[in-house]
């Protein structure tokens, strides 16, 4: 059975060897040009839509490097991370190492190492007055109904104001002016942060980071408890402490090598409208009042490389999926050492379907294992549970399982009311049947957890769920045996009809 296409698998050439030295974004970029895996775009093609359209095409096939986007100086560069191959390339593992790798760096994170002013590589150029993000940075407009320019690879960097422990995230942000922009904040670590000054009437410093590595970014969507710097992750996957640097107006730390850094403060009390935008799950975020950045300084390197995200893309998806799947398998096999795998699926825009592979030896087992996959994040709308004989990198097999081992009448788990993601429109119309237009945020997100026990019994009859196998099928040497020299089958069929 095949892979689902839209998760292309890796076909072009690897043959160069990763850099040696630390990985950045430029070493990345340069192996992936070297590998046949960058398209550089000259075209000024334009930021409203046309940058994303062309990002969108080769999505998974190459990053694209636009050299002149808008015809703006700053070059634009997207999709360099949009194939977990590639990602395990990164990391230095092959592909089936990808989550041990990062659940050990989330396990032994590496503390950052500061460099001194003026060494930092990301305030070679630095801007206090008058910045004017639309002049300085080619900010894209993304899909057909956006509201405007789009932030959509920035990692938000803030210091926890109780304890000064930094947290990091990627959020939306949409460029309201040339100095303001609005976030969007689900409520987690930077929102703690920022609910917890706004409460005394302060504003939070943060640090919006254009331009980094693929582990750095990675390394951002880690699922770790509050206090807990994903820097120190990033160096951990790095295998050396991440060099960071404080920033000019604030005591935020941040990647020194990073391309481009706007410095600014999330304001207490202000909202401004922001989106609509399009999200993950394919469909549009309505527009609601938001939290507000106000600029302060950007500083870069000379001659910076801005970074896009294509929403809903690969890029997207997979750096939210695989962070996600480390720590949701390390959950499960807290309390179910049976788990050994899982899988979001793309179809499950890499969020709310999970496949998790269990070797059963108890009956019931799968269904507690489906509730503590329930439990483990919000997003998780469906689990399927299947043997150890499916793999769940494949959507086809899954599907598979379902049909042939599964019952509704017996295998179905269905938990009403539950908390999931406020970006699944289909929780909004739950809302609207339960009589709600509008509904406050804490009613918003409400969902039905499905999951799917699609394992055979422990014990089953000789026969029943023998899976048909032709022997040999997967030893014999096709090449050895198979000609495909046209001599070899005319003689057999002759001219005629
Ligand atoms: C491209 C991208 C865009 C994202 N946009 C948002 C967003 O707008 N708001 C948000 O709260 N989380 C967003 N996320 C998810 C958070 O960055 C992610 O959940 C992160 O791990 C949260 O960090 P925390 O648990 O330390 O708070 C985005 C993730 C990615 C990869």
């Amino acid at each position: 059975m095949s892979r689902q296409p839209a998760e292309k698998t890796n076909s072009a050439s690897q043959a160069a060897p990763l850099p040696e030295g630390p990985l950045t974004l430029r070493s990345w970029l340069r192996h992936l040009g070297n590998t046949d895996r960058l398209a550089a775009i000259d075209e000024p093609v334009a930021l409203e839509h046309t940058l994303a359209a062309v990002a969108k095409r080769l999505d998974g096939e190459r990053a694209v490097l636009f050299r002149r986007p808008g015809g703006h100086a700053v070059p634009v560069v997207s999709g360099f991370m949009s194939r977990r191959a590639w990602i395990a390339e990164a990391m230095g593992v092959p592909e089936a190492g990808l989550l041990e790798r990062m659940r050990s760096a989330a396990a032994q994170p590496l503390p950052v190492s500061e460099v001194a002013q003026g060494e930092a590589a990301c305030q070679q150029v630095i801007h206090l007055d008058k910045v004017d993000l639309h002049k300085l940075l080619p900010i894209p407009t993304h899909s057909e109904h956006d509201n405007g320019p789009y932030i959509t690879a920035g990692l938000a960097i803030a210091r926890n104001p109780r304890t000064g422990v930094q947290n990091v995230s990627i959020h939306r942000i949409q460029v309201h002016a040339a100095d303001r922009m609005a976030i969007l904040l689900l409520p987690r670590h930077l929102d703690a942060f920022y609910r917890a000054a706004e409460e005394c009437g302060e504003a939070l410093p943060i640090a919006i980071v254009i331009g980094v590595d693929p582990l750095t970014m990675l390394a951002s969507q880690a699922i770790t408890p509050i206090d807990y710097d994903e820097l120190e992750i990033a160096g951990a996957l790095h295998g050396a402490p991440l060099e960071v640097i404080k920033c000019r107006t604030s005591d935020v730390r941040v990647p020194a090598n990073a391309e481009i850094v706007i410095e600014g403060r999330l304001l207490p009390g202000e909202r401004e409208m922001e989106g609509p935008f399009g999200e993950f799950p394919k469909y549009y975020s309505s527009a609601e009042p938001r939290e507000v950045i106000q600029v302060d300084a950007v500083t870069h390197r000379h001659r910076p490389i801005y970074h896009t995200i294509v929403p809903a893309e690969m890029e997207h998806l997979l750096l939210g999926a695989i962070p996600r799947e480390a720590t949701l398998l390390a959950h499960l096999q807290r309390s179910h050492p049976g788990v050994q795998d899982v899988h979001l699926s793309v179809g499950g825009v890499c969020r709310y379907h999970l496949y998790v592979k269990l070797d059963k030896k108890r009956e019931g087992e799968a269904k507690n294992v489906i509730l503590s996959a329930f439990g483990a994040h919000y997003d998780i709308k469906q689990v399927v549970v299947v043997d150890t004989d499916v793999d769940v990198h494949d959507p086809a097999e899954v599907e598979w399982a379902v049909a042939t081992r599964f019952q509704a009448d017996q295998d179905l788990v269905v938990i009403a009311g539950a908390q999931g993601s406020v970006l699944d429109p289909s929780t909004t119309v739950a809302a609207n049947l339960a009589g709600i237009d509008n509904p406050e945020p804490h009613l918003q997100g409400i969902c039905a957890k499905m999951g799917l026990d699609a394992t055979r019994p422990v014990k089953y009859a000789a026969h029943v769920f023998t899976r048909v196998r032709i022997p040999g099928e997967s030893t014999i040497d096709l090449q050895a045996l198979v000609s495909v020299d046209p001599s070899q089958w005319e003689a057999y069929l002759g001219e005629g009809a």
